[in-house]
């Protein structure tokens, strides 16, 4: 089989990399990929979210299977375009992404079938919206922008007065663009955050062993958002009771409801969870894997991913036994000094082997090749990831890694897991 994955990140290296364990599979390209991409597959300059130019790809590489890992393109109809040329692919047609294309669309779904979620109005106008948070004076609260805004969308302000700037920087100065043309206001929760990545095909659902991401830049969850500054697996969170618990009031109420609106969601569908004195709740959904957890699930998936893929496709999901590793798993990533703000690329990566270090699998995120070096050329540069048999195992080897990579200005999180560690 000759496989093409669309997308440059950390996610898609680990997709490659899983994607390359199987004996089906003799040709991997990627696009646009990236500089520790380019030793898995061979990597061609077309943009994620160009679908012309994907599809333009697929024939001439004539691939077999086209896995379509970001959200833009997900939500801009690009399995649409791809299927309609005849390509066999991974990933939801656009009437399903929306899911995560617009928070309006999945808090309604949420309500209309009863999904526990944080509850939440949904406002056009942001004079409305700022009475309305003004009349409920709770505190903090959380602000969303409708659509896609590169995971920046959502803000929680602490008082009235950074809540009415809020409103005013989604609403009025468009900073995430038409995707604030709607915000949803809602309700606080509180409690451990679980990210549990799920095949569907529709008819049933099989959840991936779960993890927890560090979305905050510095220790102890302290600074900016980011993409994400590290995962673990499992989350031990994520009970076998809050499990069975998820399964029947989230899970499968979910495919349901997407059945039932003619959005049939088949792909990869991601729960971002809150685990609230209440019960668990969703916080958001992504219509794809998400990005550092994909990078700490698929090393320990032991089934051949390309036959779960074509179990989606023909939609025989529930035949396929989708067997775990039992151990854990830990990604630490290296930033770009500067980042989530502005921060220089091109700078030189040392320490690495053709892209790899020996003890850990480094997944790359933004880096580039360049005259013959390494160079970063992203905020979020590599993701350092090991297997160990407990996850002060895994913990140890992952940040073993980290010190032996350089670049200057690199920056790192040094309590991945410490929170993990501390439910145990
Ligand atoms: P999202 O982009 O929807 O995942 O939101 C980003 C982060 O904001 C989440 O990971 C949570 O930490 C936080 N968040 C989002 N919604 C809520 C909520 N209703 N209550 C508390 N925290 C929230
Ligand atoms: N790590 C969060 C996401 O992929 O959206």
């Amino acid at each position: 089989m000759r496989v093409l994955v669309v997308g440059s990140g950390g996610r898609e290296h680990a997709l490659i990399k899983k994607i390359k364990e199987s004996p089906k599979v003799d040709y991997i390209a990627c696009c646009p990929g990236n500089g520790g991409i380019a030793y898995d597959a061979e990597c061609f300059p077309v943009g994620a979210t160009d679908i012309d130019g994907v599809v333009s790809l697929a024939k001439e590489i004539k691939a077999d299977f086209v896995v379509v890992a970001p959200d833009d393109p997900l939500v801009m109809g690009m399995v649409d375009a791809l299927n309609e040329k005849g390509f066999a692919t991974f990933g939801p047609k656009a009437n399903a992404a929306i899911i995560e294309g617009s928070k309006v669309f999945s808090k309604n779904l949420m309500l209309k079938y009863g999904i526990p979620t944080a509850e939440y109005k949904v406002f056009d106008n942001p004079q409305e919206a700022i009475a309305y948070i003004k009349e409920k004076n709770e505190f903090p609260t959380v602000i969303k922008a409708d659509g896609l805004a590169l995971g920046k969308g959502v803000i929680i302000p602490e008082t009235f007065e950074e809540a009415v700037a809020g409103v005013k920087e989604i609403m009025e100065d468009k900073v995430f663009g038409a995707s604030g043309n709607k915000v949803v206001v809602e309700e606080f929760l509180t409690g451990p955050e679980v990210s549990v990545l799920a095949f569907t095909d529709g008819k049933c659902v099989k959840p991936m062993v779960s993890s927890m991401d560090h979305k905050r830049a510095l220790d102890g969850d302290k600074g900016l958002n980011t993409g994400g500054m590290g995962t673990v697996s499992p989350n031990p969170y994520y009970t076998e009771a809050v499990a069975k618990e998820c399964m029947e009031t989230i899970f499968l109420p979910t495919i349901h409801a997407m059945n039932a609106e003619g959005r049939t969601f088949k792909g990869c569908l991601y729960f971002g969870l809150m685990i609230t004195p209440k019960g668990p709740k969703v916080i958001e959904y992504n219509c794809r894997f998400g990005d550092p957890e994909t990078q700490v699930v698929l090393p320990r998936l032991k089934t051949d991913i390309v036959d779960i893929f074509e179990a989606i496709n023909s939609e025989t999901l529930s035949d396929l036994a989708i067997e775990w590793d039992e151990r854990a798993c830990t990604c630490v990533i290296m930033a770009s000094g500067g980042y989530p703000k502005s921060y220089p690329k091109g700078i030189e990566i040392t320490g690495l082997t053709d892209g790899q270090l020996s003890g850990v699998t480094v997944y790359h995120a933004g880096t580039k090749q360049q005259d013959g070096k390494l160079v970063t050329a992203g905020g979020r540069v590599l993701g350092v990831t090991a297997l160990g048999d407990t996850l002060e195992d895994a913990l140890q080897k992952s940040y073993d890694g980290v010190r032996q990579i350089h670049f200057d200005g690199a920056h790192w999180r040094t309590d991945i897991g410490a929170r993990a560690l501390a439910a145990k």
